[in-house]
């Protein structure tokens, strides 16, 4: 049987692919419902950073200044072991990606032929997905970063424009919020805590991650932080330690880095008692957990909704003719066949849940 994540997956691309994840289309509230997990923070705090050490590839574009101008919700899909990984854009139907070099160009040429070649932003998101034996079945947004100045070649709204448009992904209730604070800047300017907590005051949906950690001044150290002392969450802390700008010149692979970030949490001294749920490997395995649980609680409501939608669908297709053969109609019938799957599979999902789903 498919598993709960990707089918979710699944109607979160279609409904895109209908152009539906937007005001005035016939599945907005069926998108809306779905959960997914944004990355939010300050320009350059590390948000892409993480979101590759949690995928476990390298893809994305990252650097100084403001790198990311498009929001970039991805997918990933586990793959039997043995499988060849491949990445996908919806934008290049049919084209399989191997190469990630490739893929990282690809977001940035994408991203300037909505923006130009400029320092504008866009709040068109680029959909891409991962298929590899890697991954964890995950659905994560990369959002540009929250800045407090308009720089050269920027429009002076482009500050509240960033906001504006993070703050209509995290505000949904539906979206597992990211937060992302570098450990080398004091946590009271955070902006990442500053707009979670406004968005999501109870922190039911926030999980913090301390970027950086390498990078604090001598005799200094995040502990107090990690431990939740210095300001306290729902869930723990996540500590990481991602690669160096003098790294990805370099091109230090993942796996390499990977590795020192695991030997950096068990050999300093301050972290070695933390070291077990710190790093990039362990986020990545809550995260997907936690997800599991949100879907498996949200279920009922899920499929409430999807009759719902089945009804409109079968009007609208009604409304369309006999449009097997036109783009629209082809995509409704994959949107149909999809939701009568999730349809068909989500009662044994119930009983896991009422037989009581693991926790984390
Ligand atoms: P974003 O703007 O929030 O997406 O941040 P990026 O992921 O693009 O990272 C910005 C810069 O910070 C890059 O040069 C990264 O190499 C660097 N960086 C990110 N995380 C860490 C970290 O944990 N340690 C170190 N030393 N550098 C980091
Ligand atoms: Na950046
Ligand atoms: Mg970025």
């Amino acid at each position: 049987m498919e598993s709960l994540i990707s089918l979710v997956n699944k109607i979160q691309r279609a409904c895109t692919a209908l152009g539906d994840h937007g005001e005035g289309s016939a599945l907005p509230t069926l998108w809306d419902s779905l959960p997914a997990i944004a990355v939010v923070g300050g320009q350059s705090s590390g948000k892409s950073s993480v979101l590759e050490s949690v995928v476990g590839k390298d893809f994305l574009p990252r650097g100084s200044g403001i790198v990311t101008r498009r929001p970039l919700v991805l997918q990933l899909h586990k793959l039997d072991e043995g499988s060849r990984e491949y990445a996908e854009f919806l934008h290049l139907p049919r084209k399989r990606f191997t190469d990630f070099a490739a893929v990282r160009k690809e977001i940035s040429d994408e991203t300037d032929r909505e923006t130009g070649r400029t320092k504008q932003i866009s709040s068109v998101p680029i959909h891409l997905s991962i298929y590899s034996p890697n991954v964890v079945n995950l659905t994560l947004i990369d959002l540009p970063g929250l800045t407090k100045v308009a720089v050269e070649g920027q429009p002076d709204s482009i500050v509240q424009d960033i906001e504006n448009m993070v703050r209509s992904y995290i505000e949904k209730p539906n979206c597992i919020i990211l937060a992302i604070s570098p450990a080398n800047q004091d946590l009271a300017t955070s902006d990442a805590i500053k707009i979670s907590r406004e968005v999501d005051p109870t922190g039911e949906r926030t999980f913090g991650v301390l970027t950086k950690i390498d990078l604090m001044d001598k005799g200094t150290d995040a502990v107090d932080i990690l431990e939740g002392k210095s300001y306290r969450l729902k869930y723990p802390w996540f500590g990481v330690v991602n690669r160096s700008q003098a790294d990805i010149n370099k091109n230090v692979d993942m796996i390499a880095a990977r590795r020192r970030e695991r030997d950096y949490f068990s050999t300093t001294p301050e972290y070695k008692h933390l070291g077990h749920r710190m790093g990039s490997e362990h986020l990545a395995k809550m995260l997907s957990k936690h997800l599991e649980n949100v879907i498996k609680s949200k279920i009922p409501g899920i499929q409430s909704l999807i009759s719902k939608t089945l009804i409109e669908l079968e009007t609208e297709l009604s409304r369309l003719g006999k449009p097997i053969a036109t783009d629209a109609g082809g995509k409704l019938y994959m949107i149909m066949e999809i939701c009568r799957l999730f349809d068909q599979n989500y009662k044994e999902h119930l009983d896991g849940v009422r037989a009581g789903g693991d926790k984390i």
